[in-house]
């Protein structure tokens, strides 16, 4: 069986789903005693704790169970120790994985933080999962199998004009202020409403599911995005390619939403003149 096809898939996301949602239990339990947690700094407004690394051990557990040789890459462990990266980029097969995302979120007692699992085959994504514990929601998607929420059909809205989309947006202090004040002004100004649930994956999720047009953020990483970008483009959406290490050793900008706003996007927000 190639490790491509559609059973290979339908195997991994069985494999995702049940080490997303075990892991969204766990990650419950550390966030209702948070104030246990010894919180360590990875850099500016960038936190961590013992949560995102015992959740990402748990989902590591549950790959190795049902895939041994697969490989995986993840937010908190890299690759685990098989070689930098190798899980990630063009070309990569393996596992993509944010245990956590939504940290500060989580850390903070605000209870919109999700887990993320990608499975990607030569670069190219077979099987997304991301799962919201507080709300008992999870999204899924398979490479040509289509788009779900705990097992409805979702499909991105009809949106094709700034004047009437709501747009997720993110921001890090890892990149220029100017990108993020010239791009919301545009945005704003072009006549779109803004959100910012400090999430990028239920961001790319609610882009999957109707609840925003599309979502922007100049900088996110391969974890952050994986397991979305599929469900995004299942659900009927696009985005610009993300290629981790264009901006920054493993960063990129994302653009995803309906292929309408993706073009005015472009044009009106002069995101690509940097
Ligand atoms: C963060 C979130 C946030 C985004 C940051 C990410 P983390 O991920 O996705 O929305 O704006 O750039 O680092 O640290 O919570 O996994
Ligand atoms: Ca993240
Ligand atoms: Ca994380």
């Amino acid at each position: 069986m190639s490790a491509a096809s559609p059973n290979a898939d339908a195997k991994r996301l069985e494999t995702a789903r049940r080490a997303a949602e075990e892991a969204g239990r766990l990650a419950r339990r550390f966030f209702e005693n948070r104030e246990a947690l010894l919180i360590e700094t990875k850099g500016p407004q960038d936190l961590v704790s013992a949560a995102d690394r015992e959740v990402e051990e748990l989902i590591r557990g549950e790959i190795a169970r049902d895939f041994p040789d697969d490989r995986v890459l993840g937010e908190e462990f890299g690759t685990g120790g098989a070689g930098d990266n190798e899980a990630g980029g063009d070309g990569a097969t393996g596992w993509v994985v944010d245990p956590i995302d939504g940290t500060q979120n989580f850390l903070r007692g605000i209870p919109q933080f999700v887990v993320s699992i990608a499975y990607r085959e030569d670069g190219v994504a077979r099987v997304g999962v991301i799962h919201d514990p507080n709300a008992g929601e999870t999204f899924w998607a398979t490479a040509g199998g289509g788009a779900f929420r705990n097992g409805t059909a979702i499909r991105v809205t009809g949106a094709a004009w700034l004047e009437e989309a709501v747009v997720g947006i993110g921001h890090s202090p890892r990149h220029a202020p100017e990108i993020f004040n010239r791009t919301v002004t545009a945005l704003i100004e072009a006549g779109a409403q803004t959100r910012n649930y400090c999430c990028a994956a239920i961001q790319l999720a609610y882009v999957a599911d109707g609840r925003l047009d599309a979502t922007w953020d100049p900088y996110l990483l391969d974890w952050d995005v994986a397991a979305g970008m599929l469900i995004v483009r299942e659900a009927g959406g696009d985005g610009v390619p993300f290629v981790p290490g264009r901006k920054g050793p493993h960063a990129d900008t994302l653009i995803a939403g309906t292929p309408g706003l993706l073009e005015q996007f472009r044009s009106r927000t002069r995101m690509f003149d940097d």
